[in-house]
């Protein structure tokens, strides 16, 4: 990296920095090398480290310490709740027959991968899955989810915040007309945890997944949210770690990283407050000094921290290298399908059109996102669209067509 460059991040839903809390404890929790399995002196600390984890993260989401599962994060949480609970529910010991006839899954149209491609593999093992549509505005289609849950609905996975356009989902109310059919309710809560509160018992889900390093901790850790009551078959298959919910020597190191990580949660709602002051602030600004730009889903509740702009007749692939030059990292689409070149299929699902889609940026701000640097990237931006836009005139392409 050149020295001289400054470098802002406004890309906190791709990944948040490891905070400084989580980069001082990681060498204390390293040195606790034992297997937390061991039952003498070795395993020990680490054992302390995970249940003082554990207790944390449940207490932040209003849950047992005994309803969390430690995961590699949101992908496998997400993995874990769809696949092991079609395999429960097929081959699963005291499984009522109503529950086995239970063949039927639905999830939002504007799921993350790691659910959405889950589900079309269910559909190869025989499952029926239906995906509730969601309008411009990001609001989910509550007439199809309405007509389409049934007495078959074996579970409904409908995200609390939109990865995209941050846009929230009415989870209380979904998982109380899951349950009254007798269906189960999942959400996936990665982007939620870390940006507003979250309370699992006030919710009423089944199952909530989450992802460390969205909050500020490392990557390759999250944890899943399993109420009591409820079973699901093992995604990995192998020792009793996890209460035999999750095979494989625990991350002693991720895990406590966690912990550490969730401790700093304490503020979240006035964090959240300040990153709203300031996404709008943000906003406002973008709207008033840039020509022909719209927010994405900007009349909706959404996550404080999040912007999905469309800058019309500017290409976002291109939008963001020559913001990165400047020193400014976003992002056009979910980072975990950058590199590739199709617009955003959240875009899509909401009825964007492609040109719309592609011409789109996506800002994510975090906790220590400053007002100075959002001038100074509202200046950076400014440039930019005006130098791109001044270019496809001359080639003959003008936006405004
Ligand atoms: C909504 C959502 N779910 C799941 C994931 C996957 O989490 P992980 O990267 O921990 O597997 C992401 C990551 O971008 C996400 O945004």
């Amino acid at each position: 990296m050149n020295s001289t460059k400054v470098f802002h991040y406004f890309d906190h839903n791709a990944t948040t920095p490891v905070s400084r809390e989580v980069q001082e404890a990681l060498p204390e929790i390293v040195s606790a090398w034992g297997n937390a399995s061991s039952i003498h002196w070795a395993g020990r600390q680490p054992k302390n480290i995970i249940r003082d984890a554990r207790k944390i993260i449940a207490d932040n989401i209003h849950a047992h310490p005994l309803e969390i599962i430690f995961t590699s994060g949101g992908s496998e949480s997400n993995n874990t709740v769809l696949k092991g609970l079609f395999d429960y529910y097929q081959t699963g010991p005291f499984v009522s027959a109503d529950k086995k006839h239970r063949n039927h899954y639905m999830c939002s149209a504007v799921e993350h991968p790691s659910v959405m491609k889950t589900m079309e593999h269910l559909k190869a093992l025989g499952a029926e899955v239906d995906y509730i549509p969601v309008n411009r505005k990001g609001e989910l289609d509550m007439e199809f989810f309405e007509s389409h849950l049934s007495e078959r609905t074996a579970l409904v996975s409908v995200m609390s915040a939109n990865n995209e356009t941050g846009t929230l989902f009415p989870i209380k109310e979904l998982a109380k007309k899951a349950h009254a059919v007798g269906a189960l309710f999942h959400t996936d809560a990665v982007q939620m945890f870390g940006k507003l509160p979250l309370n699992v018992r006030d919710l009423d889900v089944d199952f909530a997944s989450f992802s460390g390093h969205k909050f500020y901790s490392v990557k390759g850790t999250g944890f899943l949210y399993v109420k009591k009551g409820n079973n699901v078959s093992s995604l990995i298959h192998g020792g009793a770690q996890e209460r035999h919910r999750r095979g494989g020597t625990e991350n002693t190191l991720g895990i406590g990283a966690l912990g550490v990580a969730a401790r700093r949660l304490s503020t979240v709602a006035e964090k959240a407050k300040e990153l709203q002051t300031l996404r709008d602030y943000m906003e406002k600004r973008i709207l008033a000094e840039i020509a022909d730009v719209t927010v994405t889903a900007g009349e909706t509740a959404r996550l404080p921290n999040t912007s999905s702009l469309i800058l019309q007749g500017v290409d976002g692939e291109t939008m963001l290298m020559s913001l990165d030059i400047q020193g400014y990292a976003v992002s056009t689409g979910a980072a975990c399908s950058s590199g590739n070149p199709e617009p955003s299929p959240v875009l899509l699902a909401m009825g964007l059109t492609r040109a719309e889609a592609q011409n789109s940026l996506r800002l994510s701000i975090g906790w220590e996102t400053t007002l100075a640097e959002v001038d100074g990237f509202i200046e950076a931006l400014k440039t930019v669209v005006q130098r791109l836009r001044t270019l496809n005139e001359g080639e003959g392409d003008s936006y405004h067509v």
